[in-house]
């Protein structure tokens, strides 16, 4: 089923782009980076260090993924393959599980990122991410977005930022935009962005099952993240309702439903998200356990399958057979106003271009 509706979103995609002309100088958003297939992998680096979130983890080269077959692309013969990351799953692993976390090369300022998910690891024990973090100064300065995020069997994202002291959001949750629309569809949990004696930051959680076994089922969907002065917000789209101006490489988010979430900073300061969210370097990741998954595990739905969180993925590998990211397209867009932004980062080293083994034991919707 999922393979069914890709494909025709892919149809659709060449049917608007052939009948659609463009006027580019009417666009608020030029495209400026497109890390689909190949490029995602030139465009990213395998970080391989301890983990920095401290999970029960244990991130792997380019190499050691490549041979392990924890990167490389979802086969499937009839349309382009999106890229597969996952962990390793046939070993017991006292030690923390083998996985991946892809980081970028280029960082951002104001952008508007649009990530084309076709499948995303989830279940017990499991803390996948898509997130934003800020480059050049000790964590959280330089600030954090988590677009997609979440623990065990959960069916809804958690969308998040972290920054340093003195930031907090509006509750925008069932406010009105205008006389028209809503603000956002997602409801707040938290309004404190400031890293302090809790690190949740400022929350929401989204308002559909677009996270794990629902979201999957589905074909995945479309997460767009648009950073600018006013505010941060994240739009998710189920595959059967993607805005046609983002299927045909011209997105203005104007003309879209309202975000899931709308971080706006509570205060008169219009230059407070610029000083909090810079450089911002786009990661792919697969965690396991961690202080959030380990801390509710005995009362989550997963309890009963071990005592613990890590005794859990240590011990049962095939149960992270399917635990895997299947990015479809992701396209870095900056606005055409003046502004702060301008995409940053080292240049692509072309040595760094590596050819992936296609993995055959991995297909959509069968
Ligand atoms: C594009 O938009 C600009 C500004 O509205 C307009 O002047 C121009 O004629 C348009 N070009 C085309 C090819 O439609
Ligand atoms: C509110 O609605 C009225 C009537 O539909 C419309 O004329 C007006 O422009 C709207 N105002 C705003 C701020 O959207
Ligand atoms: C935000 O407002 C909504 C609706 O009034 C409410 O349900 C929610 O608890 C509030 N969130 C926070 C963090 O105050
Ligand atoms: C991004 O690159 C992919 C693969 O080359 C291509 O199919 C797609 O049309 C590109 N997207 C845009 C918006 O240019
Ligand atoms: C923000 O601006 C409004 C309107 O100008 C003013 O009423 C309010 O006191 C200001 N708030 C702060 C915290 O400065
Ligand atoms: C969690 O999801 C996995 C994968 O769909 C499923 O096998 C498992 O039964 C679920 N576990 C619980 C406790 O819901
Ligand atoms: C969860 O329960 C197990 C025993 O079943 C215990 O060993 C462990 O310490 C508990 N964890 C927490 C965080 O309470
Ligand atoms: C951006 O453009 C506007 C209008 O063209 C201009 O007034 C403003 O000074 C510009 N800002 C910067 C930072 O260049
Ligand atoms: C982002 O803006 C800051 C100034 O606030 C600038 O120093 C930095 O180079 C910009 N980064 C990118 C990637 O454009």
């Amino acid at each position: 089923m999922a393979f069914k509706l890709y494909y025709t979103t892919l149809v659709v995609l060449i049917l608007l782009v052939a009948t659609h002309a463009q006027n580019q100088t009417n666009l608020p958003y030029t495209l400026v980076k497109n890390y689909t297939g190949q490029a995602f992998f030139d465009g990213f680096d395998f970080f391989s260090g301890p983990d920095p979130s401290a999970s029960f983890v244990k991130y792997v080269d380019l190499d050691t993924a490549n041979n392990a077959g924890m990167a490389g692309y979802v086969s499937n013969s009839e349309l382009a393959d999106p890229v597969y990351l996952g962990p390793e799953f046939s070993s017991i692993t006292p030690d923390g599980r083998p996985s991946v976390r892809l980081q970028g090369k280029d960082f951002f300022n104001h952008s508007l990122m649009i990530a084309d998910i076709v499948h995303m690891p989830y279940g017990c024990g499991v803390w996948p991410a898509f997130w934003l973090l800020g480059q050049g100064a000790p964590w959280p300065t330089a600030g954090e977005i988590d677009i997609i995020e979440g623990i065990n069997n959960e069916s809804m994202s958690t969308f998040a930022l972290h920054t340093d002291a003195g930031v907090t959001v509006k509750n925008l949750t069932n406010m009105q935009h205008g006389n028209q629309s809503m603000e956002m569809e997602g409801t707040f949990t938290s309004l404190d962005c400031s890293v302090g004696s809790s690190n949740t930051g400022c929350a929401a959680k989204a308002s559909w099952n677009n996270y794990g076994q629902e979201f999957n089922a589905n074909g995945g969907g479309v997460v767009v993240t648009e950073v600018s002065s006013k505010a941060i917000q994240i739009w998710s789209f189920s595959r059967d309702n993607i805005p046609g101006d983002i299927l045909d490489g011209t997105p203005n988010p104007h003309h879209w439903s309202p975000p899931e979430v709308k971080f706006v900073y509570n205060g008169n300061d219009t230059d407070i998200l610029d000083q909090h969210f810079k450089n911002l370097q786009p990661i792919f990741n697969i965690a396991f356990c961690g202080a959030w998954a380990n801390s509710v595990w005995n009362t989550s739905e997963c309890a009963s399958l071990a005592p613990t969180c890590e005794s859990y993925v240590a011990n049962n590998p095939t149960a992270f057979v399917d635990t895997f990211w299947a990015i479809g397209e992701l396209q870095v867009y900056e606005p055409n106003s003046n502004s702060t932004s301008g995409y940053g980062g080292p240049e692509l080293d072309s040595e760094s271009a590596i050819t992936l083994v296609p993995l055959a034991a991995h297909h959509l919707g069968s």
